[in-house]
């Protein structure tokens, strides 16, 4: 045979060849299938061509091939490497053409039939994802080939099935024609990724079908209606349904919601197998130009989702992805984009059990085009648009079951073309019952909504108030923001403001966080890996960690800090009038699965709590609620309510008690620590001593607190920028991360220009500023006591042409040892000026370890706010005002100097930082940066610290 013809079908632009129409994704009842799972064959070659096709044939000997797992890629199998490119074609752009070197996987699975295996009817062979091209043969019968990674394929092989010993033979090329469309930004991980399954098709079973199921708002009714290939009846006990396919019927029913996710478990019976429905009644529809299910405006509190494990890449098992739906619905998230592709189909189902609103998105992205101009985009041009029309109708025809799937999307970044249109009439022509969803047309020519990505608030204001033009049909849509608040390393910041501003205008239906899981590789040396770990000559680094959780789906603070400021219940109130206003911001469910308590606590410990009576309140009501009156006798100090609102019940998601809202409510006002400057400063040998604190002579630097030794402590501007601060190269806002380490705030000197004794002080006068330029902060140390407790004050005056905000400013130290952390102020986790709403005033303790947020590529993280005291190291505390604490056994360049958590190894001193303000940290690694509102402007400030020795326990 000619290598030619072997391989020609890699660099087709056609969808393949030899595969059954695209159906609907179910498991029978009753008819057998088979998992071919598990450990198959494996010989990788370098290019599409190495080897002939003769593996295929039955008595071929492939004893000496590796073994792999399937579903798995092979790249994460110690067979070659994958590759992270954010949009960039890792392979010269000249499509359909693809390299020559272009890693080849054959895979060979030897099988006998299960012996209840029945000899009558027909088979199946499904794969449910390949990427990027494979080419089946079944018992050396070439069954045919097939691009589109993440869409089931399957074929018809009863005839070709023997009792023992068939040979199943699959050859996956890591490139073809497909990877022109699969342009997501992901790792380019080649392999068979999810199940091959055989399943036996009696005679007379079901083929395709579509279940009908709307809700009728008005009547209270649902409508059902399952078209079927196959003639047969359809029945739900529940309902008293029993009625032919095709036939419809209308009953009460109660409405399928993300909030009140209704299943009916029903049954399509024809004559050769019985297949299970889960139907949920609900309808979709565009009205007032608002997307409205079951007759009201819905609000997207999304995130997008990429399939991913640390381990297994985007082959993942079932219990990942109901820990994924878990973990989503514990932290308030009620709807998920399925960037950028049709998922695993059990995920599907877990969103329809547990709820969630899904846009379904095909898997379509040729971003790559970018760099020229959009020019050759396959998306324009005709020769593609079967393939197009191929990964359309495999989602539609897949997913067209699911009551939680209520959008289709076309896909992401592929411009705008011919093609796209072709695949919109398409959907409409077979769904016509869900809106259509693509955010590359910003003129909506084919689409149901306005849908864009990292819209600044302003801009998002503007739209909100249709004040943003657009052609008359975008004008009329509804907007959602389907990708914002970019997720990368410290941060999200400003997803309250977002928040407000989807709360305050109907136009805007919510948004989707980009996105939900940092796809890091376990990596033996470096913890996770990220783009360029693997001697990739085209990466993008780290931007590939981007993610609320960590890539082990830890929750980052960006997650809680997510679930906080979408919470279905707004909990707010300040003291005067004795009353919290409670909110129902759920779209459809009342308050009855919520139990709320009170709780009054001074300074930070609960002295008494008990139950709150809220009224039963409607979507979109509040109700003002009076709290009981302050516990009599409570101790003194600041006073605070929190009120919560928790589970009443357990749920399928989350037990009785977990919490899902809270609200703090001040009491009472905070007495700042008052510190008499009575102490007078008296020197030593080389030393002064004022009160506990002893000075260098010379330098006025302070190396003691009582037996408490101090290291250099001073002012501190720099923080180890943050993926947000540094902004990404394409970023047209100004990157301050990059202009202050181009200013040289990473490495200020500090000039002393005098050590001053006076009658209660000791005043330690400086300079600090950058090598190379003029400008600086004047710097001011005054320091009193009252003989047992030592204050601070700092001084700082910038001087020049400061036209950046500081990252932070605040004072830095060294204490050496300090393990027990505890404070009064902000937990339990980091929180920065924009990042701020999960952060809830009480007592909190932690080792520092604990203190630290184990993102990716280290950067500044773990500060904790408005901390009133703080006791570690045998220190303690006081601010005047709350600061920001931060402590950590590494320095700041240190940290800064990381790109993997790895590279951080604890010194023998631990750094802590008081700061008395910090810069926001917003999301420009992809998106807007922190509103001018978080910005620390160098402006001439005054913060006190004042410091004893603690009795704080060391151990334990
Ligand atoms: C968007 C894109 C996503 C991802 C994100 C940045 O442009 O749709 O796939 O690349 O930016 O992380």
């Amino acid at each position: 045979m000619s290598t030619h013809t072997v391989t020609d079908y890699v660099e087709d632009v056609s969808p393949g060849s030899g595969a059954l129409p695209p159906r609907a994704w179910y498991a029978s009842s009753d008819a057998k299938s088979l998992s071919l799972n598990g450990n198959w064959r494996f010989r990788l070659s370098p290019t599409a061509d190495a080897e002939d096709d003769s593996f295929a044939e039955e008595g071929y000997d492939a004893g000496d091939w590796a073994q792999i797992a399937v579903p798995g890629h092979w790249v994460l199998q110690d067979h070659g490497s994958p590759i992270y490119t954010n949009h960039l074609y890792p392979f010269p752009v000249d499509p359909p053409r693809v390299p020559t070197e272009n890693p080849t996987g054959d895979h060979l699975r030897v099988f006998d039939l299960p012996q209840d295996w029945p000899s009558d009817g027909g088979a199946v062979l499904r794969f449910d994802g390949v990427e990027s091209c494979a080419r089946v043969w079944l018992n050396g019968t070439d069954l045919g080939e097939f691009k589109g990674s993440r869409l089931p394929h399957e074929f018809a092989v009863g005839h070709l099935l023997k009792t023992a010993d068939n040979v199943l033979a699959v050859r996956v090329h890591q490139w073809s024609a497909g990877s022109y469309l699969e342009d997501q930004d992901q790792w380019w991980l080649p392999g068979i990724f999810r199940d091959v399954t055989l399943l036996h098709r009696p005679a007379g079973a079901a083929l395709d079908f579509f279940v009908h199921a709307s809700y009728d708002h008005r009547a209270g009714t649902g409508t059902l209606r399952v078209d079927s290939d196959v003639d047969g009846r359809v029945t739900v006990s529940e309902l008293g349904i029993d009625l032919a396919t095709g036939e419809s019927v209308t009953v009460p029913v109660e409405p399928w919601s993300a909030e009140t996710p209704r299943l009916y478990e029903g049954t399509l019976a024809t004559e050769g197998e019985r297949v299970p429905l889960r139907i949920g009644f609900r309808t979709v529809e565009l009205a007032d130009g608002l997307i409205k299910v079951n007759g009201r405006p819905v609000l997207f509190k999304g995130v997008n989702r990429h399939e991913w494990h640390p381990e297994r890449g985007r082959a993942l098992d079932l219990a990942t992805m109901r820990e994924d739906v878990l973990l989503m619905k514990r932290h308030n998230v009620n709807a998920v984009r399925t960037s950028h592709y049709p998922p695993h189909p059990a995920f599907l189902d877990l969103c329809d059990e547990f709820g969630l609103w899904v846009i379904d998105e095909c898997d379509l992205e040729t971003h790559g085009f970018t760099e020229q101009g959009w020019r050759d985009n396959p998306v324009d041009d005709d020769r593609w648009t079967p393939a197009l029309l191929d990964r359309a109708s495999r989602m539609v025809e897949r997913d067209k079951n699911h009551p939680s799937v209520v959008i289709w999307s076309l896909g992401n970044e592929a411009g705008t073309g011919r093609g796209l249109t072709a695949m919109a009439e398409w959907i409409r022509g077979r769904d016509s019952s869900r809106p259509l969803h693509y955010e590359g047309d910003h003129g909506c020519r084919d689409t149901d909504m306005y849908s864009r990505m990292y819209a600044d608030h302003a801009e998002v204001e503007r739209i909100g108030r249709g004040l943003d033009g657009g052609t008359l049909k975008r004008r009329r849509l509804p907007f959602v923001l389907c990708e914002y608040a970019h997720a990368m390393g410290n941060g999200p910041g400003g997803l309250a403001d977002y928040q407000r501003l989807f709360e305050s205008y109907d136009r805007l239906q919510g948004a989707f966080v980009w996105e939900w899981i940092d796809h890091g590789i376990a990596h033996p040396e470096l913890g996770y890996a990220y783009g360029g770990d693997f001697g990739e000559e085209l990466h993008d680094g780290n931007f590939v960690c981007d993610g609320l959780l960590f890539p082990d789906r830890r929750p980052s603070p960006g997650l809680l800090e997510y679930k906080k400021v979408i919470e279905p219940v707004g909990i707010t109130g300040d003291a005067g009038d004795g009353t919290v206003r409670i909110t129902n911001k759920q779209d459809f469910a009342g308050l009855s699965a919520l139990a709320f308590s009170w709780s009054y606590e001074v300074e930070g410990e609960p002295v008494e709590s008990g139950t709150l009576s809220v009224p039963a309140l409607a979507p979109g009501e509040s109700a003002d609620v009076k709290l009981p009156a302050p516990p009599a006798g409570a101790p003194a100090g600041e006073a605070l309510w929190t009120v919560r609102a928790v589970l009443a019940a357990d749920t399928p998601w989350a037990p009785k008690d977990h919490l899902v809202a809270w609200g703090q409510v001040p009491a009472s006002q905070r007495c700042l620590p008052t510190v008499a400057a009575t102490a007078r400063p008296v020197p030593g040998d080389g030393m002064i001593s004022l009160g506990p604190g002893i000075f260098d002579a010379r330098t006025g630097a302070l190396t003691a607190i009582g037996d408490v030794p101090v290291l250099g402590l001073r002012l501190d501007v720099w923080r180890a920028t943050t993926d947000n601060d540094d902004g990404a190269p394409w970023q047209s806002d100004l990157r301050y991360g990059l202009l202050w380490r181009g200013l040289g705030l990473h490495r200020m000197r500090h000039r002393l220009d005098a050590v001053e004794t006076g009658e209660r002080t000791l005043t330690v006068r400086t300079r600090v500023a950058p090598a190379a330029r003029e400008l600086g902060l004047s710097t001011v140390y005054r320091w009193t006591s009252d003989g047992d407790r030592l204050r601070l004050t700092v001084c700082t005056t910038p001087e020049g042409d400061w036209t950046v905000p500081l990252p932070r400013l605040g004072i830095r130290f060294g204490l050496s040892t300090a393990d027990r952390v505890r404070w009064f102020g902000g937990g339990p986790g980091e929180a920065y000026p924009d990042t701020r709403m999960a952060s809830t005033v009480g007592s909190w303790q932690s080792t520092v370890d604990d203190l630290q947020t184990p993102y990716v590529r280290p950067q500044e993280n773990g500060a904790r706010i408005d901390v009133r005291w703080a006791e570690l190291g045998g220190l303690r505390i006081e601010g005047d005002p709350a600061f920001w604490l931060t402590a950590r056994r590494w320095t700041t360049e240190q940290l800064d100097a990381a790109t993997h958590r790895t590279d951080l190894a604890p010194g023998t001193a631990v750094w802590v930082n008081l700061d008395h303000r910090q810069h926001g940290v917003g999301s420009q690694s992809c998106g807007p940066g922190p509103l001018p509102r978080y910005h620390l402007r160098a402006a001439p400030a005054e913060f006190s610290f004042v410091f004893s020795t603690a009795p704080a326990p060391e151990t334990g």
